[in-house]
């Protein structure tokens, strides 16, 4: 092994011993690396959208064995995912920036239209993180309710683009509902509304929507539509924890929105991602497992007769019928971390899939607060 660190050697000193080398297939390791991360005393986390079953053994592999290579900065190998990703969406690289999670991308977009100091219009909840950056900057928020079906008014948002408007923000599916627009709407609704102002879609669940029929909007950017794609690793690859994501957009706004990133990514992230992109086993895995844990909840609420919205994500949004405030503390109390306060819809929860064990918990916890 000359000077380099042998991967056993690493994994030693990393004190990660539960692996088991060579790690062929996924099943039995990642069995092993979750029960690890559960600690008996730790609450289970159904909070924040996570997937705990990464990542794959593969990418374990690939960011132990990218290890040597933390001593360099990871333009060349941030070069290198950015060509990937293009090629599979069919754009060129510099239509692609890879960022610390698509957070960093979504922060550097509300900063860079923040600064116009006009209006962004988003609906109510949403996902945060651009629309608070852009409002620290000194932009104005329009925000527009859902409508009954807890989905964006793509109507009413349309009715309220004007010539202040800097940027229309849709999160689709979008968090904390769950619920998505659409395909023919949302593509007649971002080829007109980006005639007029810039339209940014947020596709962090993307990878759950497809097979309900939910195309990328992607293939807009690549028409020349003035629009921004989000997208992050952080889901159904399982690496949240790594910070990873990406914005497709045109050269020139992805040349200026990548002036207002702060930290980017790093090696060992860039590593990660690169293994997990055209991993179609662990994708296939991730999926199942979240659509197991979905149904379950899908009959749990039918069984507690609590209403609820369909979800193409990884998530749940039910109606408690209880300030969340109280449910969240009582579920704390039992162990479980529930999603936060999202207003106006104060009783109602957010719930994360998670291990099917875990949910089903989670379940038994939900059965006793109503028996
Ligand atoms: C809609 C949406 N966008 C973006 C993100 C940020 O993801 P990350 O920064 O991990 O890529 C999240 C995280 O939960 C999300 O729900």
């Amino acid at each position: 092994m000359n000077n380099q660190i042998s991967r056993r050697n690493l994994i030693k000193l990393l004190g990660v011993s539960s692996i088991s080398l060579p790690l062929t297939g996924f099943t039995k390791p990642l069995k092993k690396t979750i029960l690890k991360n559960t600690d008996k005393n730790s609450p289970i986390k159904l909070s924040s959208n996570e997937n705990p079953y990464g990542p794959s053994p593969k990418v374990r592999n690939a960011i132990i064995d990218a290890f040597d290579e933390a001593c360099r900065y990871p333009y060349t190998r941030v070069a290198e995912l950015e060509a990937m990703i293009a090629k599979k969406e069919g754009v060129s690289p510099d239509m692609v920036l890879v960022t610390g999670g698509s957070n960093e991308a979504l922060r550097a977009t509300g900063r860079y239209f923040g600064m116009e100091q006009k209006e962004i219009i988003a609906c109510k909840p949403t996902y945060l993180a651009l629309l608070t950056y852009a409002k620290d900057f000194g932009c104005n928020i329009n925000w527009v309710p859902l409508d009954k079906e807890l989905r964006y008014d793509l109507n009413e948002i349309s009715n309220r683009v004007s010539k202040n408007t800097s940027m229309v923000f849709i999160c689709n599916p979008n968090n904390p509902t769950g619920t998505m627009v659409g395909s023919t709407e949302l593509e007649d609704f971002c080829v007109s509304t980006s005639k007029k102002t810039c339209v940014f879609v947020d596709e962090a669940y993307y990878d759950y929507s497809i097979l309900d029929g939910y195309p990328t909007m992607t293939k807009l950017v690549k028409k020349g539509h003035n629009i921004i794609v989000s997208r992050t690793f952080s889901k159904i690859y399982g690496l949240a924890g790594v910070r990873i994501g990406y914005i497709i957009s045109s050269p020139e706004r992805i040349a200026s929105i990548k002036k207002c990133t702060m930290a980017g990514t790093n090696m060992l992230a860039t590593h990660a991602a690169i293994a997990a992109y055209d991993e179609t086993d662990f994708f296939k895995y991730s999926l199942n497992k979240n659509k197991e844990a979905i149904n379950y909840f899908y009959g749990l609420f039918e069984e507690l007769n609590l209403e609820y919205r369909k979800s193409h994500t990884n998530f749940v949004f039910f109606k408690t019928g209880v300030h969340i405030d109280k449910f969240g503390k009582y579920m704390k109390d039992k162990g479980v971390l529930v999603g936060r306060p999202f207003p106006p819809y104060y009783n109602w929860c957010r719930i994360s899939t998670g291990r099917i064990e875990d949910v089903k918990i989670f379940g038994e916890k939900l059965k006793e607060y109503y028996s």
